[in-house]
């Protein structure tokens, strides 16, 4: 064991590992993932006996404070959450002023940023127990209010207020598809797939977004700027933008634009910066366990709904001829949790913008989690290091003799 007070203010060599590769940033007791052979477990539970048998309010639960809840323990969490799902009228008037075509990414992430506005208290560096838990309980409950909002307010709809009545699910797919003039009841197919479906997003260790989350957490800056940052870092293509992306290449793929196999071999083209998206993943060698079950969740919705959607034949396909060429073998690129999922997000009416911001409502349990360990660890502050390529020192040059 080295005395580390002796090293206390010393610097020493700097490890340069652009993309974090193969460093670790934390210890971390919520998920466990085993690239190699595509195993994820959140607090040691299996992904697949989750999502089989929990529901996502559960999961969040466990997620966040380390262990399945007991049914009463469970009930005044979902009953808390249910409690708080409104969000302050003058919020509401925020969404006058966003350009009508405004990217539901950017409104969910400065609306969750003004949120802390509005609950001042949870800027202290002080973290008070009670505070914590409330902000969590508001920033679960009120995400979908927001997120279905910036829907209603792309298309131009009223809002819908939450019912107390539903779950949680329901009650999103209420706020995103009820209109005040018409009947309007939640398909429980559709609601039960949603509820797996972020269940399968909930955590994924120390991806982009959860590192973002715990660095912009590290500065002390309140849970709801430190969600605001992960949104932020979850919206880019290479992230939770992918999904996005994937209905987009199979609809050009639908619609003839490109084939099949010019696609894959566009893939491969090191001379272009197209990617195969839905593909490849920086941890998982191996099939992605969730990608696995969003196929076979997929495969049953779309067969329960009637619903014959030419992209999910396309995908299957595109996905047997990635895997039967070397280019992806070698590489050992398999379908991630992206793939599928953009199909399920359509047969559900969720528009193409919109599953980022599913995305995000999936992994919101996650984020806190890893905030939360992050502040109890008393992590310090994070501030990686560079090695300097730029110039020596040169003196300034005045502007007439430039
Ligand atoms: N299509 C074609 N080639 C690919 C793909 C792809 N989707 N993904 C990786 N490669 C190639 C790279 O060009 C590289 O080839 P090379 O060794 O000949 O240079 C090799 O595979 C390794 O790729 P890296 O970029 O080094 O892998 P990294 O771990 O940095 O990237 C990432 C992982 C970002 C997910 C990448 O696979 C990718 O861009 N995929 C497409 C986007 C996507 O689906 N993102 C969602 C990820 S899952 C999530 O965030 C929820």
């Amino acid at each position: 064991a080295i005395d580390v007070s002796s090293l206390r203010g010393k610097t020493g060599y700097i490890t340069l590992d652009t993309g974090f590769k193969n460093t670790g940033s934390t210890n971390s007791a919520i998920t466990y993932l085993d690239g190699e052979n595509g195993v994820l477990r959140y607090r040691g539970y299996p992904i697949e006996q989750l999502a089989e048998q929990s529901t996502f309010l559960e999961v969040a639960y466990l997620l966040i404070y380390g262990e399945l809840p007991p049914k009463q323990e469970l009930d005044n969490f979902v009953s808390e959450i249910t409690r708080h799902t409104l969000i302050h009228e003058e919020m509401k008037k925020f969404y006058e002023g966003y350009p009508s075509k405004a990217h539901p990414m950017g409104v969910l992430a400065s609306m969750i940023s003004a949120l802390s506005t509005f609950y001042p208290e949870s800027q202290k560096s002080e973290l008070h127990p009670a505070e914590v838990e409330l902000t969590i309980i508001r920033l679960i409950a009120k995400i979908s209010t927001i997120a279905a909002w910036s829907y209603k307010k792309s298309k131009g709809f009223p809002i819908m207020y939450p019912q107390n009545r539903l779950s949680y699910t329901e009650n999103f797919l209420h706020m995103m598809f009820a209109q005040p003039t018409e009947e309007f009841n939640v398909n429980p197919v559709i609601a039960n797939a949603l509820d797996t479906l972020l269940i399968l997003h909930a955590d994924h260790e120390q991806n982009c977004s959860a590192s973002t989350v715990r660095m912009a957490g590290s500065s002390h800056a309140s849970l709801y700027a430190a969600i605001s940052a992960g949104v932020c870092a979850l919206w880019g293509p290479l992230h939770g933008g992918a999904n996005q992306q994937v209905i987009e290449m199979l609809k050009q793929i639908h619609q003839a634009d490109e084939s099949i196999q010019k696609m894959v071999e566009k893939a491969k083209d090191k001379s272009s910066d197209f990617r195969l998206m839905g593909f490849g993943h920086r941890v998982y060698k191996n099939f992605d366990p969730r990608a696995k079950i969003i196929k076979q969740v997929c495969d049953e919705v779309l067969d329960e709904l009637g619903i014959d959607d030419p992209l999910l034949d396309i995908a299957k396909s595109l996905e047997e001829v990635a895997l039967s060429d070397s280019y992806f073998v070698d590489r050992k690129l398999y379908p991630n949790v992206d793939f599928y999922s953009g199909i399920l997000y359509r047969a559900m009416n969720i528009p193409t913008e919109m599953f980022t911001v599913m995305f995000a409502l999936g992994r919101l349990p996650g984020w806190i989690a890893q905030w939360k360990e992050m502040r109890d660890n008393k992590e310090p502050i994070s501030r990686p290091r560079q090695i300097y390529t730029g110039p020596t020192e040169r003196n300034y040059v005045d502007i007439e003799n430039r």
